[in-house]
C-alpha cells in the first residue's frame, strides 16, 4: 500500500468535506452547496462515500478524490496536501537516513531563528522611536496596519549588534546567525548585523516557511537600495518568488498570476485586492521560478516597466539583452527565452507595459481599474515585441520593415501551434503593411520542428492484458506504472486514440490524484529534451511514491517492449485506458441518475438545469468508447 492508499483508508472524505461544507444525507450519498463556485439555489455538490469521491454537477462540473478536494480547498499543491493529510491520518511518509534527518532538523532550526528575527524586527517597528520613522514611511506609501501585519514588515535598527545581542541572549549561536544570513563576518573575526536602519521585508517560500529577508533603505543615499539575504540553505533567489505564499490561493482561483518587479509592487496591489502578484528579487526570472508558478496557474502576465519591456531591450540582440540587463533590479525581458519557457512548460505568457514612471503599487492606489485593464490587455510575447518595435520605428521605411521582420520572425517560428504561428504572421504583415507571403521564412527549414524519432508502426491489438486486473485503482496503477517506466508509451497510446477519434491521454484519465501527479510528471518528461524521458521521471518521482513506482530495471515487466513481437504492452495499455474511460462514463451516468432522482423526489428543479443534456453527452461518449473497445478486442483476437 502506498502512503496515499493508507491515508485514503484512514480518512473519510465525508468528514473532511464536512469541515467546510454543510452536507445533507441523501440516500447513501451526501449533498451540499459547492464550495468552489458562487452558489445558486439548489445544491449540486455531491459526496459519494462508496467511491470516496466528490463532484459538483453545477457550474464547476468538476470532481475527484479526497486529495483533489483538499488541494482545491486550500490552494495547496499535491506535495503539501500529502504532508498535511499524512499528519492528520498518522501515516509516516518516509524514513529519513540519519544524515537527511539531521539536515531537516538543521533547516527547521534555521527557520526558527529567522522567525525570531521577524519578531524582533516587528517589535522594533512598532515599539521604538526609530521604528516609528520606518512605520511612517510605510504609512506614507499608504499601507495600512493590517497589510503591514499581514506581510510581517519590520524595522532593523541602526546598530551593528542589536539583533545579535537579542538573539545571543536567547541562546542562538553566532554560527546559527551566520547560517541564517542575518549577520556578516568581520575580517578580524566576530560578526555584525547585516541589516541596519532598513525597512525589513520577510521572504517566505511557497508554503509560507521563512526563507530570508529583503531590506529597503530609509535614508535616500544609502546603498544598495535593497539588501537581500545572502544565499543560505533556505534562501536561494532563483528558486523563490516573493509573495507566492500570500498569492497562491488567489492565483489558483483566478487562474492567473501577475509577475511584478518589486516587493512593494506585490504588497500594494495585495492591499488593493489584487492578490495574485509575485515578484522575483532583483534577478532575472529563472525557469525554476516559472515551474514554481506553474503549480498554481499556467497563465502568466509580466507587468514590466517601459524600460525593461521596451525598445531598448528588444532592439538589442536578445542574447546581449540578457547579459546587459541581468543585474539587480531589472526584470529582464528576453523574448526568446520567454518563448522557449512558454513552449516547454505549455504556459501562456503575456506582457503588459506599465505607464511610464508608474509602479504597480502606485497604479493600484491611483486607479485600480487601470490595473485591471493593463492586466486584461496583456499581449502574447510575440505581439508585444512586434508592436513595441513598430511603435518606435518608421514602418513605412523598407529597411526598417526588413529589420523588424528579421527580429520577429525567429520568435514566430518558435511558436509550437501552427494556427497561432499563422495568426502572428498575419499580424506582422498587417503592422508592416507587406504581403504575408513576403514573411514566409527566408532561412531554410526555419519553421521545421525537430521530428520525433520514428518508431515502428504500432502493432495490431491483441486480447486483453493478462496482468491488468479489473479493480479500478489497480487498473489505473498498472497504467501509470507502465508510463512511469517508459513515458514515450504516451505517444503510442495517443496515436491510436487519435486513430479511433478519441481524445489523447490526459491527467483526467486517472481518478486518483497521486496518479494524476505522476502523469503530469510523465508529460513533463515529454515536454523537455534535456534528459532521457525515463530518467527525467525517475529523478523526480516524489519520495513517498518511489518505492511503489520505481521498478528496478531487472523487474521491469516491460523490458525493451519495442523489441517484442507485436509489443503486447501497447495493446493492453490501450485497452486498459479504454476500459478506464468506460468505467468513468458509467460512474458519471450513475451519479447523474442519482441526482436526477433525488431532485425529482424533492420536487426541486434540475440544479444544473441540464443534467439531462449532460447525461446525453455521456451516453454518446459511451457508445463511442464501446465501438473502440469492440474494435480493440476483435483486433486482439485475430
Ligand atoms: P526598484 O528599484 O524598482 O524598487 O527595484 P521598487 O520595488 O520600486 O521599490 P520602491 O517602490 O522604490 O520602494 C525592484 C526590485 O528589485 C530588487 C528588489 O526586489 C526590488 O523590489 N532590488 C532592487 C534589489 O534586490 N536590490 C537593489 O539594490 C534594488
Ligand atoms: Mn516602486
Amino acid at each position: 500500500m502506498t502512503a496515499v492508499d493508507e491515508i485514503k483508508a484512514r480518512l473519510d472524505i465525508v468528514d473532511i468535506v464536512s469541515e467546510t461544507v454543510k452536507l445533507r444525507h441523501s440516500g447513501k450519498n451526501y449533498t451540499g452547496f459547492c464550495p468552489f463556485h458562487t452558489n445558486t439555489k439548489t445544491p449540486a455538490f455531491v459526496v459519494f462515500p462508496d467511491s470516496q469521491t466528490w463532484r459538483c454537477f453545477g457550474q464547476c462540473n468538476e470532481g475527484g478524490d479526497l486529495f483533489s478536494f483538499v488541494m482545491k480547498r486550500e490552494g495547496w499543491d499535491f506535495q503539501e496536501t500529502l504532508r498535511n493529510l499524512s499528519d492528520r491520518a498518522g501515516v509516516t511518509l518516509h524514513e529519513y537516513t540519519p544524515e537527511q534527518q539531521e539536515k531537516v532538523e538543521e533547516n527547521e532550526h534555521l527557520r526558527e531563528v529567522l522567525s525570531m528575527a521577524v519578531t524582533f524586527f516587528q517589535h522594533q517597528l512598532r515599539n521604538t522611536p526609530a521604528g516609528k520613522e520606518a512605520l511612517d514611511y510605510l504609512y506614507s506609501r499608504k499601507l495600512t496596519d493590517e497589510t503591514i501585519n499581514d506581510f510581517a514588515l519590520g524595522y532593523a535598527p541602526d546598530s551593528w549588534d542589536a539583533l545579535t545581542q537579542y538573539m545571543t541572549s536567547r541562546n542562538i549561536s553566532q554560527q546559527d546567525l551566520l547560517d541564517a544570513g542575518l549577520v556578516s563576518e568581520r575580517d578580524s573575526g566576530g560578526i555584525y548585523d547585516k541589516f541596519r536602519h532598513r525597512l525589513i521585508i520577510p521572504i517566505r517560500d511557497a508554503r509560507g516557511q521563512m526563507a530570508g529577508f529583503g531590506g529597503r533603505v530609509l535614508r535616500k543615499d544609502d546603498i544598495p537600495k535593497y539588501l537581500n539575504s545572502p544565499k543560505t540553505a533556505l534562501f536561494d533567489k532563483g528558486r523563490l518568488l516573493y509573495g507566492l505564499d500570500m498569492a497562491r490561493r488567489e492565483i489558483r482561483a483566478r487562474d492567473q498570476v501577475v509577475i511584478v518587479e518589486g516587493y512593494l509592487d506585490v504588497i500594494g496591489p495585495y492591499q488593493a485586492g489584487f492578490k495574485n502578484c509575485v515578484s522575483p528579487m532583483g534577478t532575472a526570472l529563472t525557469e525554476d521560478q516559472f515551474r514554481l508558478i506553474k503549480h498554481y496557474s499556467r497563465k502568466i502576465v509580466l507587468a514590466l516597466d517601459p524600460d525593461a519591456a521596451g525598445e531598448k531591450a528588444t532592439l538589442r540582440g536578445l542574447q546581449t539583452a540578457r547579459e546587459v540587463m541581468d543585474r539587480e533590479g531589472d526584470l529582464v525581458f528576453d523574448a526568446r527565452g520567454l518563448m522557449q519557457v512558454e513552449g516547454r512548460l505549455k504556459a501562456d505568457i503575456r506582457v503588459t507595459t506599465l505607464p511610464d514612471g508608474l509602479d504597480p503599487d502606485e497604479i493600484v492606489l491611483e486607479d485600480p481599474e487601470l490595473w485591471d485593464k493593463l492586466v486584461r490587455e496583456a499581449k502574447p510575447v510575440v505581439v508585444h515585441v512586434m508592436e513595441t518595435l513598430a511603435a518606435h520605428a518608421d514602418v513605412d521605411d523598407p529597411k526598417t520593415k526588413e529589420q523588424i521582420a528579421n527580429q520577429v520572425l525567429p520568435l514566430i517560428e518558435d511558436v509550437k501551434g501552427s494556427v497561432e504561428r499563422e495568426a502572428y504572421r498575419q499580424r506582422l504583415a498587417r503592422i508592416l503593411k507587406v504581403d504575408e507571403r513576403a514573411l514566409v521564412r527566408q532561412a531554410p527549414g526555419g519553421a521545421a520542428r525537430p521530428r520525433r524519432r520514428s518508431y515502428r508502426q504500432m502493432p495490431e491489438l491483441s486480447a486483453a492484458a493478462p496482468h491488468l486486473t479489473s479493480d479500478h485503482r489497480q487498473l489505473e496503477e498498472s497504467c501509470i506504472k507502465a508510463l512511469v517506466c517508459d513515458p514515450t508509451l504516451v505517444h503510442f497510446v495517443d496515436r491510436t486514440l487519435r486513430e479511433l477519434e478519441l481524445a489523447c491521454l490526459h491527467q483526467d484519465d486517472f481518478s486518483q490524484t497521486d496518479f494524476k501527479e505522476l502523469f503530469k510528471l510523465v508529460n513533463g518528461a515529454l515536454e523537455q529534451d534535456a534528459e532521457d524521458p525515463a530518467s527525467y521521471v525517475r529523478e523526480r518521482v516524489p519520495e513517498e511514491m518511489q518505492e511503489a513506482f520505481l521498478i528496478e530495471a531487472d523487474q521491469n515487466p516491460y523490458p525493451d517492449w519495442r523489441l517484442q513481437p507485436n509489443a503486447p504492452i501497447l495493446e493492453s495499455l490501450l485497452n486498459a485506458f479504454l476500459r478506464l474511460r468506460r468505467i468513468r462514463v458509467d460512474e458519471s451516468l450513475e451519479q447523474i441518475t442519482f441526482l436526477q432522482t433525488q431532485k425529482a423526489e424533492e420536487g426541486e428543479e434540475d440544479p444544473a438545469k441540464d443534467l439531462g443534456r449532460l447525461a446525453l453527452e455521456f451516453i454518446q461518449a459511451r457508445a463511442k468508447l464501446d465501438r473502440a473497445l469492440q474494435l480493440s478486442n476483435s483486433q486482439g483476437k485475430q
